[in-house]
């Protein structure tokens, strides 16, 4: 596995594939890699000759500047993990890689992406995404892009993004991985404490459990239910809502397939994002 930490280098080795034919998937990460980051190396590297994953903590998508202080940041680690999979390029750009004074992002109509949920609830975070995403598109161009279904409402907005853009790019998704305890793997939990980590399972017990209210509730009942019995919890709630996978519509009276509930509670200070298909989609 090889590091590239500036742009000229990456540009050569990009054009050194595309002489070889040599296909090239991309796992975008912020670091602080866990097995579901690994997971998406894992089907890159199934599905394509040439692995590439880039690690930059992103400043533009953070709306919360002690968030993005607080993010953890643990690239040797993370560049040893790496080593033992099918990475062949870990990309670790700069800043001013990424955002030169030259670079004018483009912006996405994202529709009701950017105002529902996370749109609503993190303004402005779907913005600094779609520019990162291009950006990072444009300089490792390439044939596939991974991304993680436990951020379900980003990968709407990459394909939404990628269509509009008319980006060459197939957009592919790994299922969320998560611990034995049914907890989401996140970056974010390495700031959990022993007691809060114990707590936060409390979201995915019932992000399950509502998979079986499901079968008996209306969407509007299933979700109610929900809300009141996560009061029990210790955790605060910024939302639970079931949607409609594709449009992130609020589904009231009747279910459709792949419906998911999406929930985002804060454990502490910590904010964990998680979500379940709650109808199959087929
Ligand atoms: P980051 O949070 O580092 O996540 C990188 C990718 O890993 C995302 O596609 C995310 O959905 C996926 N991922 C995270 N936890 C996962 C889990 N438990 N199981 C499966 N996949 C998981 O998402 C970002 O970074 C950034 O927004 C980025 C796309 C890199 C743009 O800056």
């Amino acid at each position: 596995m090889r590091q590239i930490g500036n742009n000229e280098e990456l540009a050569q080795y990009i054009k050194w594939c595309s002489d070889h034919h040599k296909s090239v998937g991309f796992v975008p990460t912020m670091g602080a890699l866990h097995p579901g980051h690994l997971s998406l190396v894992d089907i890159a590297a199934n599905e394509n000759d040439i692995v590439i994953v880039s690690i930059f903590v992103n400043p533009t998508q953070f709306n919360n500047a002690k968030d993005l202080e607080k993010y953890p940041r643990t690239l040797d680690k993370d560049a040893k993990l790496l080593t033992q999979t099918e990475c062949n390029v870990i990309y670790t750009p700069s800043v001013s890689d990424v955002y030169p004074t030259s670079f004018i992002p483009r912006n996405a109509d994202l529709g009701m992406l950017d105002t529902t949920l996370e749109g609503h609830y993190r303004p402005g975070h779907y913005v600094g995404v779609v520019s990162v995403v291009q950006r990072l598109f444009d300089l490792v161009q390439p044939q596939k892009a991974y991304f993680g279904r436990k951020d379900l409402q980003q990968v709407a907005v990459i394909k939404t993004m990628v269509k509009q853009f008319n980006y060459p790019i197939e957009i592919k998704v790994g299922e969320t991985v998560r611990e034995e305890s049914g907890l989401a793997l996140s970056s974010r939990n390495s700031l959990l404490t022993t007691t809060e980590k114990k707590e936060a399972v409390a979201i995915s017990e019932l992000l399950f459990e509502m998979r079986e209210w499901s079968k008996v509730l209306d969407p509007l009942a299933c979700e109610t239910k929900a809300i009141k019995k996560f009061e029990e919890t210790t955790m605060q709630l910024e939302y639970l809502s079931i949607i409609h996978p594709l449009t992130f519509e609020n589904l009231i009276d009747e279910w459709v397939p792949g419906a998911t509930v999406c929930i985002v509670a804060y454990c502490g200070e910590v904010r964990l994002i998680d979500n379940l298909e709650l109808v199959p989609l087929t």
